[in-house]
């Protein structure tokens, strides 16, 4: 894996916490040149400060500060884009829409637009990694709005590997995985939830982040792989 990522230059966007975060730091553990983004940057000093990943202040929702940044960073091996927030969930009689309205503004418009203030800088047989859901496809009670925003990132992913060729495109879909994304819900909540949603699965828990960061530096690594969705979710989906 060394051989592979040293000095190869990756952004993870959104990477101050959670799957972007443990994705980043198994990177720069392959001594790639890893650079974090995220919007506070007080976690980003943190990160910073804890590991000696570069990082930088970029709200990937922003598109002239996306455009700034991807220009100051220049050419670059990988993309991957984390950034998402935790709205929309919920059984759709209840859903609210302004709710769903913000998850969409949360991570479908904040991941198009990385990846298009990006595609000038990307090297030709890099790669760009959007990290999705399971929801996409899990057909669960209460997940109709996540399904929607995942499942129309997911849809692009084969047409957009055919258009930016030879640049590669994959999304790694993740299930429940114990990160900050959860931090909306009080502990007890959330513990329930954890139980709920995964004590049923194969896997019987909750993924760490570490585990979803594996499958994503195998999709960077990976130099056939392209247009592909890769479920990583313990077998909630069965
Ligand atoms: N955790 C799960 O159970 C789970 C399951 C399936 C899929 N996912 C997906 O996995 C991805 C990563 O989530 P996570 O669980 O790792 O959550 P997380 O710990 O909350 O990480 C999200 C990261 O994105 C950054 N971010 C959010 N909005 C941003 C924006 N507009 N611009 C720049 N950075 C932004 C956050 O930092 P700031 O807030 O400081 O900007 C943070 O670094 C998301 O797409 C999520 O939907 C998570």
């Amino acid at each position: 894996m060394n051989a592979v990522f040293e000095n190869k230059k990756v952004i993870v966007v959104g990477g101050s916490s959670g799957i972007g975060l443990a994705t980043a730091q198994l990177l720069a553990n392959s001594k790639a040149a890893v650079t974090v983004t995220g919007r506070n940057a007080d976690k980003l000093n943190q990160v910073q400060q804890a590991t000696g990943i570069q990082t930088q202040v970029v709200d990937s929702a922003d598109r002239q500060a996306l455009d700034v940044f991807f220009k100051q960073t220049g050419p670059i091996d990988h993309l991957v884009i984390s950034v998402s927030g935790s709205k929309g969930m919920g059984n759709f009689a209840e859903l609210s829409l302004h709710d769903l309205r913000a998850g969409f503004e949360g991570k479908f418009w904040p991941q198009l637009h990385t990846i298009q203030a990006a595609l000038p800088y990307m090297k030709e047989g890099g790669s760009i990694t959007l990290i999705t859901a399971i929801s996409s496809i899990a057909q669960k009670p209460g997940t109709s709005g996540l399904a929607a925003i995942n499942g129309a990132l997911e849809l692009m992913v084969p047409i957009l590997a055919q258009e930016l060729k030879p640049i590669r495109i994959n999304a790694v879909s993740p299930g429940v995985v114990d990160t900050p994304w959860w931090n909306f819900a009080p502990e007890l909540a959330k513990q329930e939830a954890f139980q709920q949603l995964t004590g049923n699965i194969p896997a019987g828990r909750v993924a760490r982040a570490e585990e979803i960061a594996d499958a994503i530096v195998f999709t960077l690594g990976n130099s056939y792989m392209t247009g592909t969705v890769i479920h990583c979710d313990g077998g909630f989906s069965c």
